[in-house]
């Protein structure tokens, strides 16, 4: 342990997202990094593992907060959950007024607000960051979200502007909003990973099974498309998994892979929060239950025999059907960043966060999972509109989706007509179409609801809320007058 405080910033937890952001904090000019972790030997495994580091390793909580300089900084990276709480408990009983904890994992938006509450009257600053780009990102430069006040900001901002990615001359990372903005904004970003990874999915299964293409000659389609509109991290990754060959079999490793998609449930949050907020994410959604699905071994087992169509597919035209493919993909991809943009626009009015959208989308351009090109246009979309009521009015984008629906329509038919689910692509173009009607069927299920639960309706022609007495006479009455 140091006599006198050496550390202007810590690490808490070594596993490997922890070690590498350590690492990329040490490798900053003017930085020197306390690491600790519960168990002391992973501590002792990383010092000895990257001694260019220079690291001040601690094996007590006590060591840890005595080698750090004031305003102590430290940065918790540990499995969000319980052992968050904890270690912020051990921090609270050792910091003063003015010091600052972030919580880097990946914690739900709502127990940040928690947190933030109550470490806050204690005059200790709490910080809920989200950080993106898994373990290479971690290391050499993450796309970070961080919420809490500005006062953290100020001391926090250079240090998280240091070590983020770098997106076009810009680092990528921006004070969100207060309290839990940034956790609330990460899992937003997850969400749309979820439905990014579920689209691209859909598109590799119709292109193989429409074309007889081999995964490796799917890959080339990728690595093609990665040069065009697509260009993003999740396509280039792509078509390196499709490239990949098992060295066991011989196989396609992606033919030798398990399909059964887990996960750690930021996606589900981020549906979950949207059915709080009534926000319709409903690519998302089903990116989430087609994991879930997929899940299922014993249900689709036991489905297996049910009737599909009953011709062997092959289309006709395979360069035609891919470009339709590559299209249909692009306007779902929007539609899915339009939907987890109006869950932010949402969540930001619910809990009273100032969000700039713009610079959301700067942030993601670099370091994060789904860093993409198109982002330039939605930071510009809502640089010229920041009230933009969906993204997908923007011009750029109703102009790219005006583009690319014949082929999406085409798309959605074929997998329906070949039984090839493609849940992502429906239901992303029912709900273009959706917000697009001039009327809905919702006037139907109103009339449903004041049927059988005098629920009510509003009318077209005239102001008043009404109710009508349906096996009576079936008069309209004013449902306003009645009380
Ligand atoms: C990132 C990733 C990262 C991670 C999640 C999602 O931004 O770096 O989103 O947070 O991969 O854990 O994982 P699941 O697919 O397991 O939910």
């Amino acid at each position: 342990m140091a006599d006198t405080p050496q550390a202007n910033i810590g690490v808490i937890g070594m596993a490997v997202m922890g070690s590498n952001l350590a690492r990329n904090l040490a490798s900053r000019e003017g930085n020197t990094v306390a690491i600790y972790n519960r168990s002391p030997e992973k501590t002792r495994a990383v010092v000895e593992e990257f001694p260019e580091a220079g690291f001040i390793a601690s094996e007590s909580i006590d060591d840890f907060v005595a080698s750090l300089q004031t305003p102590r900084t430290a940065i918790i990276m540990v499995k969000a959950g319980k052992g968050t709480d904890a270690v912020i408990d051990q921090l609270v009983e050792r910091f003063e007024p003015g010091d600052i904890i972030v919580d880097g994992g990946n914690a739900l938006f709502t127990d940040t607000i928690r947190r933030e509450k109550a470490v806050r009257e204690t005059g200790i600053n709490f910080v809920g960051a989200g950080i993106s780009g898994g373990e290479e990102g971690a290391l050499n430069g993450p796309s970070i979200m961080p919420g809490g006040s500005a006062e953290a900001w100020e001391t926090l901002g250079p240090i998280l502007r240091s070590i983020a990615a770098v997106a076009e001359g810009e680092p990528c990372v921006t004070h969100v909003g207060t309290d839990g903005a940034g956790h609330f904004v990460k899992m937003i970003h997850n969400g749309i990973e979820y439905a990014d990874m579920q689209l691209i999915a859909e598109a590799y299964d119709l292109i193989r099974r429409g074309t007889g293409k081999s995964p490796a000659e799917i890959a080339e389609i990728f690595a093609e498309w990665n040069t065009g509109e697509l260009e993003s991290y999740l396509i280039e990754i792509t078509a390196e998994v499709l490239r990949q060959v098992d060295a066991e079999t011989g196989k396609p490793l992606v033919d030798v892979i398990l399909d059964q998609a887990g996960a750690k449930g930021t996606g589900a949050w981020t549906v979950q929060t949207a059915l709080e907020l009534g926000v319709p994410v409903s690519g998302i959604a089903e990116a989430v239950f087609a994991r879930s699905l997929s899940s299922k071994p014993a249900q689709r087992q036991a489905a297996g025999d049910l009737p599909g169509p009953d011709t062997s597919w092959s289309v006709d035209d395979p360069d035609a059907f891919i470009e339709d493919v590559r299209q249909a993909l692009y306007a779902s991809k929007i539609i899915a960043y339009s939907q987890g943009f109006d869950e932010i626009i949402a969540g930001a009015e619910q809990y009273g966060w100032d969000i700039k959208k713009g610079d959301i989308a700067k942030i993601w351009r670099g370091g994060c999972i789904i860093r993409a090109q198109f982002l330039n246009r939605i930071t510009e979309a809502y640089d010229e509109n920041p009230d933009l009521v969906a993204l997908i009015l923007a011009p750029y984008f109703t102009d790219a989706v005006t583009t690319a629906q014949p082929a999406w329509r085409r798309i959605v038919v074929a997998a329906a007509q070949a039984g090839i689910p493609a849940p992502a692509f429906s239901s992303s173009l029912s709900y273009y179409d959706g917000l697009r009607a001039d009327r809905l069927p919702a006037a139907l299920v109103q009339g449903q609801r004041d049927f059988f639960g005098a629920h009510t309706y509003k009318r077209t022609d005239k102001d008043g809320t009404f109710h009508t007495l349906w096996s009576g006479d079936r008069t309209e009455i004013n449902a306003e007058d009645t009380h």
